[in-house]
């Protein structure tokens, strides 16, 4: 019987790199009934909403969804679709794996770490006071009240909650995942000195529920020396455990470690629901070009057929990958070449198909 996978294929480059990853996976011979499903500026135009009831209700029928980027507009009070999904769904771990690739030239050879970051608190949960806002005026009231602490008066406020039960689960998914993929250490990013009751609870948690895992190794880092140490010796790093914001910022920064954004997939996982979306966003500035490397979104697919169950076909297209990126032929201009989108999961497909022996 076929899987049902929704796919969104997103705004930008999604529906390009999509594309590309549709065909790579049907080259696997998994057979997948997909359900298209619209979120961002598409979904806007024909519903009048970003994220329309009916793609979360076919998320939720399938289980599972692969995804697009979706262009959040900057500082418009329009709210991210995806920050939206991960809440609505309760996807509260983002998994980014990034590891060297072979015939990609970087910085550092034998780059192999993860970053699993939470998605659902932090300065993300979208909690803010708009300046000159009546509700900015009654926080700064309310705020001098109870800390004793003046604001200025023209300030804009996003709040940062962390609670000990967000922390938890990520912290538990964190060591769990590191068990499964035979991983032996979780290192978690803070900066618990200056941010006492939000990054101080989130280590404290993580101390906590790291007891009970004693077969991983538990260590800290102070996220500035953290960032410091990753880009000098990034091959010292196995999990990476990381609040929103941190973790945001941190999966960018290790995809620039492997080779870009072209290259880093994701899954953002819940207890019930899965959406697999590579760590890029819409690419406005190469979108329709045929410019877009897809092989985050493949990847990303990869993922997804290891969450079906399907091993195989999930190693077959990572392998896939390798080849087509050690033959050096066929590559997008993010890593120096002139193919295109199509023509590079054209490339994996038949990789795909002949084999690594073939
Ligand atoms: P971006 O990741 O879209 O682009 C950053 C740079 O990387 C650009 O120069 C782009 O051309 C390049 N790039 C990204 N993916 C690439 C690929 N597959 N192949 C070749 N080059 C690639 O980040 P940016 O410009 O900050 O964001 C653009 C939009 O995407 C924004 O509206 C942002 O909110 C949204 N976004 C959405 C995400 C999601 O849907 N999960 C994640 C990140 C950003
Ligand atoms: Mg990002």
């Amino acid at each position: 019987m076929a899987y049902r996978v929704v796919l969104v294929p997103g705004d930008g480059i999604g529906p390009e790199v999509a594309e590309a990853a549709r065909l790579v996976l049907a080259a696997t011979g998994v057979d997948i009934d997909w359900i298209p499903a619209e979120a961002g500026s598409g979904a806007l135009e024909r519903t009048g909403t970003t994220l329309p009831a009916e793609t979360l209700d076919a998320i939720k029928g399938a289980g599972i969804a692969l995804k697009g980027p979706i262009t959040t507009p900057v500082g418009t009070g329009f709210r991210s679709v995806n920050v939206a999904l991960r809440q609505e769904l309760d996807l509260f771990a983002a998994v980014r794996p990034c590891r060297t690739l072979p015939g990609v030239p970087t910085r550092h050879p034998n780059v192999d770490l993860v970053v699993i970051r939470e998605n659902t608190e932090d300065l993300y949960q979208g909690i803010e006071f708009e300046e000159g806002s009546e509700q900015a005026a009654h926080l700064r009231t309310r705020v001098a009240e109870l800390s004793g602490y003046a604001i200025r008066e023209d300030v804009g406020v996003t709040l940062k909650p962390i609670s000990v039960q967000g922390t938890r689960r990520i912290v538990y998914f964190a060591f769990d995942f590191a068990r499964w993929n035979q991983r032996g250490v979780v290192t978690v990013g803070h900066k618990a000195n200056i941010m006492r009751f939000s990054d101080g609870l989130f280590l404290k948690t993580a101390r906590e529920e790291a007891a009970n895992h004693y077969d991983i190794e538990y260590r800290e880092a102070q996220i500035d020396q953290l960032s410091m140490r990753l880009s000098r010796e990034p091959q010292s790093f196995d999990v990476l455990l990381l609040p929103n914001l941190y973790g945001d910022i941190l999966s960018d920064l290790c995809a620039g470690l492997v080779g870009g954004l072209g290259l880093v997939p994701g899954a953002n996982l819940g207890w019930e629901y899965a959406v697999f979306e590579p760590v890029h966003g819409s690419a406005p500035d190469i979108a329709g070009t045929g410019q877009a490397n897809p092989i985050a979104m493949v990847l990303s697919g990869a993922m997804l057929l290891r969450q079906l169950g399907e091993m195989r076909a999930g190693a077959a297209v990572e392998l896939a990958v390798d080849a087509v990126l050690v033959g050096r032929r066929v590559r997008t201009p993010d890593l120096g070449g002139e193919s295109t989108t199509m023509q590079v999961a054209e490339a994996i497909a038949e990789a795909v198909r002949t084999g690594p022996a073939g």
